[in-house]
């Protein structure tokens, strides 16, 4: 009898390391997600903390090819970043893209946190915030976050758009997005980062509470000059 469980046991292990994982990457990923606790610094929906941005809106705002580049080395591509580096294996960072890029804002449907807010300015500002305007143009439109082959190497700071753009040019930005920002170097590759088109999952009521909210920005007082 002796030798004959572990025996057994040997098999069964072995059995279920050759089942094959019948999981999507989407749900690997989703897995991934929890059990590298992104939620500690992530919110999607009304989950998780505030330290890192709002993931809910992730995979409408940046591409794949972004997500993949971002998660691979955070300060690899923004220096100053928070977001540690996990190392992950080929698979993990690739299933965690892929789940990534399933995020377009489905997790607030029924509850938008800016609903409870009154007042266009105040509503705006948990717009901008929540769906992850700041990840590309900063905290309170401070701008700062790198894009690549554009002239400058930043994505525009929006602190002086009250003196640079009436209320109907930043309500046609907002709605239309610029799908491809003007070049560095016209032979050089496309810029990582575009200016969504916000009309397709925003009302038009939404995107004037953002455009009254970034009217309210001023330029920051210690500009220097
Ligand atoms: C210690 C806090 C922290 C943890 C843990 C963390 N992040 Fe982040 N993450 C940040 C911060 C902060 C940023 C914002 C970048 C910046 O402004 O420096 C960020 C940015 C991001 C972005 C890109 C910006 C955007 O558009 O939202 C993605 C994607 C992201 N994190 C995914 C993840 C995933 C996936 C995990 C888990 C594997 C994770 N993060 C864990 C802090 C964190
Ligand atoms: C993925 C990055 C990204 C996100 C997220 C993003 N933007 Fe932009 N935005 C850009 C880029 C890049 C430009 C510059 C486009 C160009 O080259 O003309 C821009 C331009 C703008 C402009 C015109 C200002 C100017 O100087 O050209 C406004 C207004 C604006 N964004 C508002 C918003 C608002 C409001 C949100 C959130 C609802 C948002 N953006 C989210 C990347 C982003």
């Amino acid at each position: 009898m002796r030798g004959r469980l572990p025996l057994a046991a040997a098999a069964f292990l072995l059995l279920a390391a050759c089942r094959p994982d019948t999981r999507t990457p989407e749900e690997r990923g989703r897995a991934a997600y929890a059990s590298y606790n992104c939620r500690q610094c992530h919110r999607i929906g009304s989950e998780g903390g505030a330290l890192g941005p709002d993931l809910t809106y992730v995979g409408f705002r940046k591409s794949e090819a972004f997500l993949d580049v971002w998660l691979k080395d955070p300060r690899g591509w923004q220096q100053s970043t928070q977001m540690p580096n996990f190392a992950y294996t080929e698979q993990s960072r690739k299933n965690l893209v892929a789940y990534l890029a399933t995020l377009k804002g489905e997790a607030f449907a029924g509850a938008k946190p800016w609903d409870a807010v009154k007042g266009p300015e105040p509503r705006g500002a948990v717009l901008y915030d929540r769906l992850g305007c700041g990840t590309c143009h900063g905290k309170g439109g401070a701008g700062g976050f790198r894009n690549n082959n554009v002239p400058g190497g930043k994505i525009p700071a929006l602190r002086e758009t009250a003196s640079t753009f009436t209320r109907e040019e930043l309500v046609r930005k907002i709605k239309h997005g610029v799908p491809k920002p003007q070049k560095a170097d016209p032979a050089g590759p496309e810029p990582m980062l575009a200016m969504p088109a916000w009309g397709s999952v925003l009302t038009e009521e939404e995107i004037g509470a953002l455009a009254s909210y970034l009217l309210t920005l001023k330029p920051a007082d210690d500009a220097g000059f």
